[in-house]
């Protein structure tokens, strides 16, 4: 049986082992920035379980871009070091490929995790002053200081700061956080951006923060590793951000050198109406995929494989993020490959498992056992067999 979910993806000099991607999740399990044993744990289990790429939580710029005081960065030589062993431990379990998702949460930072109620965090309780486009307020994240041109250098400075520290580390795909109502949709959409210089007014003046951050980080960053950006389509606001602004600002990135976009919505207003439902923001991928000729990644309520097979079989996406259904089942992938009957390299300590081995554990004697692992090696690669030891 063939499955487009199991075919590998190539973008630039990556390869993905198959089209299912890990969507960005906080975990606000950070310490000072830095990703903790919590984060081995969690990014690891992906990594013994045959996604084909992983991208971690959004990782702030700067201190003030996390979106809480719990969230990870990639802004000082300790962060730099902490992720640095979160991806060492990810790529000593398999060849899954680890990317990064660069943030910054702009007026949205500063608060409580989401699985608390939301509160402002301030400054003497750790927290600290946000930063926006614009003044703005909606009664449950702290106010933001208005953004001046030296801010904005400063962020931009910070953004290519951080994709150095990435290319350090090993890192081989880089999603920029352009979405969810954070600093660059906060630019983007008309919602919030009330500014008058060359950084607001106009769709070209709004995209412009977020292009220039795209260009000097994609000229920062390996030729031939992958850059992707994720963005919310539509603001889901009467007045907002469209999708066919999406479209127009994935061709720019694209032209930009920008790999795949990430289609997600919403987030920008406390007012947005979201038409929710299973695969509801698949359409966007499609459009911005056809329209922008820019490769998509669709995410949100994709659950089922057959469902995520169909996607990418109808030329709607090329990737596949899945949230939620992957921290309820980190093995998503092994079930979706039997369903497509795919044969899956299972880490070597989980081999066991395996359904090719499932009927065959009745040994009788060692030399038995040493025949139906050697059967098994044999499909494999060689570097499996010599992980084995
Ligand atoms: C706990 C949690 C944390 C999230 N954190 C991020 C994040 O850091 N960056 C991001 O772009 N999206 C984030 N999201 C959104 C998810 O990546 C995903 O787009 C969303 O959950 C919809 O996909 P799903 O229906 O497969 O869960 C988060 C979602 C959840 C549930």
């Amino acid at each position: 049986m063939t499955s487009k979910l199991f075919s590998p993806y190539t973008m630039r000099g990556l390869t993905l082992e198959n089209r299912i991607v890990l969507s960005p999740m906080c975990q606000y399990a950070g310490e000072d920035g830095r990703a903790t044993d919590w984060h081995i744990m969690h990014l690891g289990q992906y990594a013994c379980s045959n996604i084909g790429l992983i991208i971690t939580e959004a990782c702030g710029v700067e201190p003030k871009g996390r979106i809480s005081p719990w969230c990870i960065g990639l802004y000082n030589d300790e962060t730099e070091e902490a992720l640095a062993r979160v991806i060492r431990f990810c790529k000593a379990q398999s060849d899954t490929k680890f990317g990064v998702q660069l943030a910054h949460a702009g007026r949205k930072s500063s608060v409580t995790p989401s699985f608390m109620i939301r509160e402002a965090v301030p400054p003497e309780k750790g927290g600290w002053i946000p930063h926006s486009p614009s003044p703005y307020s909606d009664g449950v994240h702290p106010d933001p200081k208005a953004m001046e041109i030296e801010d904005i250098e400063e962020v931009k400075a910070a953004w290519v700061a951080s994709t150095k520290r990435a290319a350090r580390i090993g890192v081989d795909l880089i999603e920029m956080h352009f979405a969810h109502g954070y600093l660059v949709n906060e630019f983007t959409s008309p919602l919030i951006n009330r500014r008058e210089d060359q950084y607001g007014g106009s769709l070209e003046n709004r995209m412009r923060f977020g292009l220039e951050i795209f260009k000097a980080c994609r000229a920062a960053f390996p030729p031939d590793k992958p850059m992707g950006a994720r963005i919310s389509a539509v603001d889901w606001v009467e007045g907002g951000w469209t999708i066919e602004d999406s479209v127009i600002f994935s061709r720019e990135l694209k032209a930009l050198g920008c790999d795949y976009i990430c289609t997600s919505s919403g987030g920008v207003s406390l007012h947005q109406k979201i038409t929710a439902g299973p695969g509801y923001q698949v359409p966007f991928a499609d459009r911005v995929r056809r329209e922008s000729g820019v490769a998509t990644m669709a995410v949100g309520q994709i659950t089922e494989p057959q469902q995520a097979e169909d996607i990418l079989e109808a030329g709607q996406a090329d990737m596949i993020a899945l949230g939620r259904r992957l921290l309820a089942n980190p093995r998503w992938a092994w079930m979706a490959a039997v369903h497509f009957q795919q044969f899956l390299k299972y880490p070597p300590r989980y081999r066991v498992c395996h359904p090719k081995m499932g009927t065959k554990l009745n040994f009788t004697d060692t030399t038995e056992k040493k025949q139906q692992l050697l059967h098994m090696f044999q499909q494999e690669q060689e570097t499996t067999v010599k992980a084995w030891g």
